[in-house]
Order: structure tokens, then C-alpha cells, then sequence
């Protein structure tokens, strides 16, 4: 059995909350992927997914036994004239990469956020994270812009680009403006 083959996807539950508030950080404190560059409290992340819930959204949780290798955070826009839109945030611990679990989260919160009814989801990676890059293309996300060293951190500077994806139906048939 491979280590993705034992990985399943489940919601947050009480226990995970922990080992979820660990995987984030590792994935932060990396310092090359995330704007987050230190990790947040178990109370914190207790808040996080709480938050996200009461505003409409979805954390996803990849899990091996009891530990998060993984997540896939929906996050709704709650401002008057934007609820039609979503932002996606994700990552895995680095013994987890390159295995197709990326790519299962990323369907997985695509097919909720489309069954959800969200219009729009967008992100935010830096320019030269190519994986992810190719990964969110692969599924259907298109660049929108770059803002040029918006990131300077450790002395170097970072590009971030936008992408964002419509729900199909309405990609085929966009809405008169
Ligand atoms: C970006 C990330 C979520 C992708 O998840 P993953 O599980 O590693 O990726 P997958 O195994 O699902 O692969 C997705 C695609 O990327 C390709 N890929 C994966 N690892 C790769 C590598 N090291 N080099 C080149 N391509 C790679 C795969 O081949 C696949 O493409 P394909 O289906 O066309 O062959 C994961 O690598 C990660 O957490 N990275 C660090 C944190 C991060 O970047 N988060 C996103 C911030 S916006």
C-alpha cells in the first residue's frame, strides 16, 4: 500500500483539530508555498473551522489514521455583492506530495462548492509554486493576473498569481452582465 492509498478524506472532527493545527504549520513554516508562515494554536484552528462553517464553507481533512497529512479549506466570501464566490486554500505535508492527493482534494472541493451552489471560486500561489500552478490549470482554474514581488520575505521577493474557475453550467452560459 502506498501512503496516498491509505489516506482518506473526512470533515474536521474534534480529535484532528491538533494534528490539523501540526500540518499546517509544517507546510508554513516551509516558508515557500503558504502567505502563512508560522503555524495557528489548536484554539485558533478550533476558530478557523468554525468560522469557515458558520460562513457557509468547507475544511477537508486528509487523514492517515489520526494524522492530517492534508487539508482543503472553501472559504466563503461573506461581503454584500460577493457571496456568489469562494477562495480555496490547501496543502500537504511534504511525504505526502506527488501521490494524487493534491489532485482528489481539489475535485473534492470542487464537486462541494459547485453542489453548494458557489458561482466562482478563486486562490491566490505564488508564481512559481509549478506544481500547484499545474495542478489548479489541470482542473480548470485560468490565471487572471500577477501581482509583480508582492511577497518579501527572507530577502526575496515572490509573485502571486491569481486564478480563479467558474461553476460549469455557467462557463458554458454566462450570465448577461
Ligand atoms: C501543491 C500541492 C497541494 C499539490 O498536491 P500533490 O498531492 O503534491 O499533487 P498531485 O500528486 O495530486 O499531482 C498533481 C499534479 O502535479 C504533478 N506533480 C506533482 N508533483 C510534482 C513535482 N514534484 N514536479 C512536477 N509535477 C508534479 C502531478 O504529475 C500531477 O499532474 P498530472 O496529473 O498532470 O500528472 C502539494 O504539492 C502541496 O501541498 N505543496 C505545498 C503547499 C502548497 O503549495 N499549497 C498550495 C498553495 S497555493
Amino acid at each position: 500500500m502506498t501512503e496516498s492509498t491509505r489516506v482518506a478524506l473526512v470533515l474536521p472532527i474534534p480529535k484532528l483539530v491538533g494534528s490539523f493545527a501540526a500540518c499546517v504549520a509544517v507546510v508554513a513554516e516551509e516558508r515557500r508555498y503558504l502567505g502563512l508562515v508560522h503555524g495557528r494554536s489548536e484554539g485558533e484552528t478550533r476558530e478557523f473551522i468554525e468560522s469557515v462553517w458558520s460562513d457557509g464553507g468547507q475544511v477537508m481533512l486528509a487523514i492517515d489514521g489520526d494524522l492530517v497529512v492534508g487539508w482543503c479549506s472553501t472559504i466563503p466570501q461573506t461581503s454584500e455583492g460577493f457571496t456568489h464566490l469562494a477562495h480555496i486554500g490547501m496543502g500537504i505535508l511534504p511525504e505526502y506530495r506527488g501521490q494524487g492527493l493534491g489532485r482528489r482534494l481539489i475535485d473534492n472541493a470542487l464537486g462541494w462548492a459547485w453542489n453548494a451552489e458557489y458561482e466562482r471560486l478563486e486562490l491566490s500561489v505564488f508564481t512559481d509554486n509549478e506544481v500547484a500552478v499545474h495542478l489548479y490549470r489541470s482542473v480548470g482554474f485560468v490565471e487572471e493576473g500577477v501581482r509583480r514581488r508582492a511577497r518579501k520575505l527572507d530577502g526575496q521577493y515572490k509573485d502571486i498569481t491569481f486564478m480563479a474557475i467558474f461553476r460549469p453550467d455557467l462557463e458554458q452560459n454566462p450570465p448577461s452582465a
